[in-house]
């Protein structure tokens, strides 16, 4: 079965967050036009997989909606999908279910830091990692990334000095990273998780967005790489971002050390964030399965297509703005520094003048100056339409 990823859902008939006006302007505190194509949250607009939306209506038809608790079939469909995609031999016990990959970073960051501990994380990257870190009373510690040869790297010496201070107790590290889309090497990867062993920092791996991995590129989820990484650190992943989902509030956190596992558990309970979804629980199982693979299979396919659009489109008529294609996500990270205009007025342009909404680079911490984030999860016809205004309002 071939599916349709360039059919257009509405979405303003539901509560969609990314779609609704007086949604997007609490959220992102402007006032936010009409006819706006919104390119800013992290959810695709794709229709969901199919085996996912007749679990949900067969669920639905139950006629009763009260508390659930996740059942072997939720451990079972989380160990079948991480062999599937990275020949990852899970335990079932391993696995606690968490209402979100945000949620158990800071229940991650509660157990194993005291406030006023340092974290590192490395910016630009994904805003709440920082958000979470300060409303915790933690310290925010940048390991920025920089860029060599054409692509965004690591700063390992300076992760190594960052490390070795004793006040800095945690690292959260986002493979693949948002926004820039790397998919970090196995050597990157390792070089990470050895610095952190060798300085006693715990390091929890946000792994949400493993499967949407593009041609060339390998996604290795970290705990794989040693015996010890897997005894020492904690791997957060869910089906949110791969099957559109992000509204049924089910992740998995997998932590195959017992001790640390207890710990995390315990501050879970603690916050009151041992809570589950019924439809997440369904949707879970149906995704991590046979059809939903072959559906993540070609969405990938797809999205990888709009990256080609998007590459092709800046090359041709918006040569000023660049861009380090992404080896992952469906994020790209747009560089407008050669037009000059600066932060405030191109979030101005974007919005007033082009009508689309995107997040601005500084969102995501130092590093993101000059940049936009475009979200390419959509039918191509949107992306192109986007695309046409962006330019309009840029060049004007
Ligand atoms: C790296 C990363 N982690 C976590 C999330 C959010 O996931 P959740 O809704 O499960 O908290 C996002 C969403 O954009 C993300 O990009």
């Amino acid at each position: 079965m071939k599916y349709d990823f360039d059919r257009i859902v509405d979405r303003k008939s539901t509560y969609d967050m990314k779609w609704h006006s007086a949604a997007v302007e609490s959220y992102l505190h402007c006032r936010i036009p009409e006819n706006m194509i919104p390119m800013w949250l992290a959810d695709t607009d794709f229709a969901c997989a199919p085996v996912i939306v007749e679990a949900v209506k067969r669920r639905a038809e139950k006629e009763i909606y009260g508390y659930c608790a996740p059942m072997a079939d939720f451990y079972k469909s989380v160990c079948y999908w991480q062999k599937l995609q990275f020949d990852w031999t899970v335990e079932p016990e391993w696995i606690s279910y968490t209402p979100t990959v945000v949620a158990s970073i800071n229940i991650a960051i509660r157990a194993f830091t005291e406030e006023g501990d340092g974290v590192i994380i490395q910016q630009p990257v994904y805003d709440p990692f920082a958000t979470i870190v300060k409303n915790t009373g933690r310290t925010v510690v940048n390991n920025g990334l920089v860029v060599k040869d054409g692509a965004f790297r690591m700063n390992l010496e300076e992760l190594e000095t960052l490390a070795a201070k004793p006040d800095n107790r945690l690292m959260v590290l986002c493979s693949p990273h948002n926004p820039v889309g790397r998919v970090w090497t196995k050597e990157e990867l390792r070089a990470v998780a050895e610095i952190c062993l060798k300085h006693e920092v715990m390091l929890v791996t946000d792994e949400i967005h493993s499967d949407i991995v593009y041609e060339g590129h390998t996604h290795y989820p970290l705990l794989t790489l040693d015996e010890r990484y897997a005894q020492h650190f904690i791997h957060l992943t869910a089906p949110g971002k791969t099957f559109n989902v992000a509204g049924l509030k089910v992740s998995a956190a997998i932590i195959p050390n017992e001790e640390i596992r207890t710990r995390f558990a315990k501050m879970q309970i603690a916050m009151s964030l041992d809570v589950r979804n019924t439809f997440g629980i369904e949707c879970i199982t149906a995704a991590y399965s046979p059809e939903g693979a072959e559906w993540a299979r070609q969405e990938v396919q797809y999205l990888q297509e709009n990256v080609d659009f998007l590459e092709n489109y800046l090359r041709e008529q918006m040569p000023e703005v660049t861009m380090i294609r992404p080896e992952g996500t469906f994020l790209c990270w747009l560089n407008f520094s050669k037009l000059g205009l600066g932060d405030a007025e191109l979030f101005r342009r974007f919005l007033y003048d082009a009508g689309v909404v995107c997040v601005q680079g500084p969102w995501f911490g130092p590093g993101g100056e000059n940049h936009m984030r475009l979200n390419i999860g959509c039918p191509r016809s949107m992306l192109k339409e986007a695309l046409d205004r962006i330019r309009r309002a840029v060049y004007a």
